[in-house]
């Protein structure tokens, strides 16, 4: 019987804190590990109880795994339905405090692994997209406008790019060094705004920009979906959005030596987000680069 599967599966305290902290964020193992303070193979084996009881996905990542609560069938259904018993319990409050800190702390390490490769930004790009204009590719779809935003603007090669389209550009980027290089590159120049700040809390105002590009970024957050629903704020009505992104792969490198946090998204998963965020995908376009990778570039209007 389904109701006896998925009640005993929630039936034991540790399984209970971690299907709480599973329906609002997707983890790692080593990042359950540390928020948990319990040894990885008691989470393991609480997981594996979790997930064959259908009440946990688990989303393979190259040589990780990521977990999150189950977003369809029955065992959502039972989820939703015993959620509100978890919310005010002190325990649970606490559980999801440790979470918040697990992911800020992975994404103060994204923010210096950035700052430490700035001056090498350039070289290691190109290694990847090799003869590949991926910047000029997304120019090319970009329309006239009178403020353009780039989220994740890195050392800001693209901003340079964006102003022969824009009257104004807005760059934001979390890393300070990436930043600094930035505003060398475009000391007193007043069309360019640099702006510090998180994708998922973007430093700007409602319907501020007219298009905005998201290059190379969403695989470095832990939840690259807030960052798009960011992104549809900031947007005026009808609005563009850009985005540049690895389709899902499997190539290790890409987190040992460039910082990724996840291998790619996959092309249905990017667009299901974008269509959640209120975004319409008018055209989405693959082009094959070094390493074994595929970079796809969506374009979507705002609705
Ligand atoms: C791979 S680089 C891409 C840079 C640029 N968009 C491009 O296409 O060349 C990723 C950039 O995203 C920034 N970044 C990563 N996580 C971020 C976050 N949570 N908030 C803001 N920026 C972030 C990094 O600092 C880095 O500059």
């Amino acid at each position: 019987m389904e109701i006896l599967k998925f009640c005993k599966a929630v039936g034991d305290e540790t399984r209970a804190r971690l299907m709480n902290v599973l329906l609002r964020y997707e983890l790692n193992v080593g990042e359950i590990v540390q928020l948990m303070d319990m040894g990885q193979s008691r989470i393991s084996r609480h997981l594996k109880i979790l997930a064959e009881s259908d009440l946990v996905d688990c989303r393979r990542d190259g040589l990780w795994a990521f977990y999150r609560a189950s977003d369809s069938g029955m065992g959502r259904r039972f989820l939703d339905g015993v959620a509100p018993l978890l919310d005010g319990e002190p325990m649970f409050e606490k559980d999801l405090a440790r979470a918040e800190r697990v992911i800020r702390e992975r994404t103060a390490q994204t923010r210096q692994f950035f700052d430490s490769i700035a001056d090498e930004w350039d070289r290691l790009n190109s290694e990847v997209f090799g003869d590949l204009d991926l910047r000029g590719e997304v120019i090319g779809r970009m329309p006239q406008c009178k403020i353009a935003a780039d989220l994740g603007c890195g050392s800001g090669e693209l901003l340079a790019l964006m102003a022969s389209k824009a009257g104004t550009v807005i760059g934001v980027d979390n890393a300070p060094k990436m930043l600094e290089l930035a505003e060398e590159r475009f000391l007193g120049d007043a069309r360019m705004s640099l702006r510090i700040g998180e994708l998922s809390h973007l430093p700007l105002r409602d319907g501020e920009t007219d298009c905005a590009v998201v290059s190379l970024v969403l695989h470095h957050l832990a939840r690259p979906q807030e960052a798009l629903v960011e992104a549809e704020r900031i947007l005026r009505p009808g609005g563009r959005l850009l985005v540049a992104e690895f389709d899902k792969h499997t190539n290790e490198i890409m987190r040992t030596d460039y910082g990724d946090r996840q291998l790619g998204i996959g092309k249905d998963q990017m667009l299901g987000w974008l269509e959640g965020a209120g975004f319409t995908v008018s055209e989405v376009t693959e082009y094959n680069v070094n390493m074994g990778l595929t970079v796809i570039l969506y374009e979507a209007v705002k609705e």
